[in-house]
């Protein structure tokens, strides 16, 4: 334990393709509390298929949504994610966290398919107390250029990154301090975003796989306006309604079946990859599309598993205010990444 110099107060920050969010953890009282959230929209195309377009906007929207959390220090938590960045399981020798690290980069080579010379590892013994010959590891490796590309623009912004941390590890972060029954057995927690559902399946707890499907309330939003002769705000009044409608219901059976599709192929590719035993218990759906009116239901019917809004205030301790004028219930959902950051204690 850190007595001196450990940071009270965490921000993370998430760079969403449609939404910056904000959110400020406070963790001098022992229990993490919520002390403030803030959310800035992104124009349109700023940032398409993970690549920033507009350094120059998502900068602009980076820095209003400090602004508007009323944060001053200028040091934040945030993540990379995407198709360049791998999570794998693996066995290797048992040996002392130091040897492992010499270890891991040779293994590394032979699980990760990118150019050794330019990517950043890192890695979790899982079990640290076992005694058998080998042990498991959870082994990251990000591309360095993404990881260079996010502090360009967190600079861009002026703010500098206290860490620079996973996506899937975020999510499984914030999750997981609100839903410890969920880290037992199989379960998969499904973010839908604006452009990207993240499909991560967790066994026990360790995020073992995720995947990224390009589906998300742009996609939906899209979809109302040219099948269903929606304009842009009827169709964003829909997706961020309480209704359900035949309009979504009908885009909904399409893209839920996009989801769920996918959802199925990590769950297949886990089981052949693993081994594993058992079925995905329970699906938890986060993120702005899982507000989206009928989703939960089609995924649901279409799963015929039990699907549940995962709500990263389930059990962390919000300070009143803390929302400002948001409506809790409104934006709670877009907030289990960014709480995740802000969950981190840096040094
Ligand atoms: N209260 C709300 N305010 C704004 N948008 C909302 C709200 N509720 C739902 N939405 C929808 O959620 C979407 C944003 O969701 P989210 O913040 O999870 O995506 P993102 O992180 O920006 O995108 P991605 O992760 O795909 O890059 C918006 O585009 C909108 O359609
Ligand atoms: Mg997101």
């Amino acid at each position: 334990m850190a007595l001196f110099g450990r940071k009270k107060v965490t921000i993370g920050l998430d760079v969403g393709s449609g939404l910056v969010k904000v959110a400020v953890i406070d963790h001098g009282k022992g229990e993490p509390e919520l002390v403030r959230v803030a959310i800035s929209p992104l124009a349109a195309d700023a940032i398409v298929e993970g690549e920033v377009m507009d350094p120059g906007i998502v900068a602009g929207a980076i820095r209003d949504a400090l602004l508007a959390a009323g944060v001053k220090v200028k040091s934040v938590v945030t993540a990379v994610g995407g198709r360049d960045v791998i999570i794998k399981k693996i066995q290797i020798a048992r040996a002392k966290e130091q040897d492992a690290r010499d270890l891991i980069r040779w293994e590394a080579e032979q699980h990760v398919p990118f150019d050794m010379e330019s990517v950043e590892l890192d890695f979790q013994i899982l079990d640290p107390e076992g005694d058998g010959q080998e042990m498991s590891v959870l082994l990251v490796a990000a591309k360095r250029d993404l990881i260079e590309n996010k502090i360009r623009l967190l600079t861009d912004a002026d703010v500098s990154p206290a860490a620079v941390d996973v996506d899937a590890f975020a999510l499984h972060n914030a999750f997981e301090v609100n839903y410890p029954d969920a880290m037992h057995g199989v379960v998969c927690l499904v973010n839908i975003g604006h452009e990207v559902t993240n499909v991560n399946i967790l066994e026990d707890g360790v995020p073992l796989l995720t995947r990224d499907i390009p589906v998300g309330t742009r996609r939906l939003r899209e979809d109302l306006q040219r099948e269903r002769g929606l304009t842009n705000e009827q169709a964003d009044e829909l997706l961020q309604g309480y209704d359900k409608s035949p309009h979504l219901d009908a885009v909904l059976a399409t893209r839920g079946e996009e989801i769920a599709v996918g959802i199925e192929r990590a769950a297949a590719f886990l089981a052949t990859a693993s081994r594993a035993q058992s079925l995905i218990k329970v699906v938890y759906i986060c993120g702005g599309g899982a507000r989206v009116p009928g989703l939960n239901e089609a995924l649901a019917t279409r799963l015929r598993l039990t699907v549940e809004l995962a709500n990263p205030l389930q059990r962390l301790r919000v300070r009143d205010g803390a929302f400002d004028a948001l409506v809790i219930d409104e934006v709670a959902p877009l907030l289990m990444l960014p709480i995740g950051l802000a969950l981190r204690q840096v040094a």
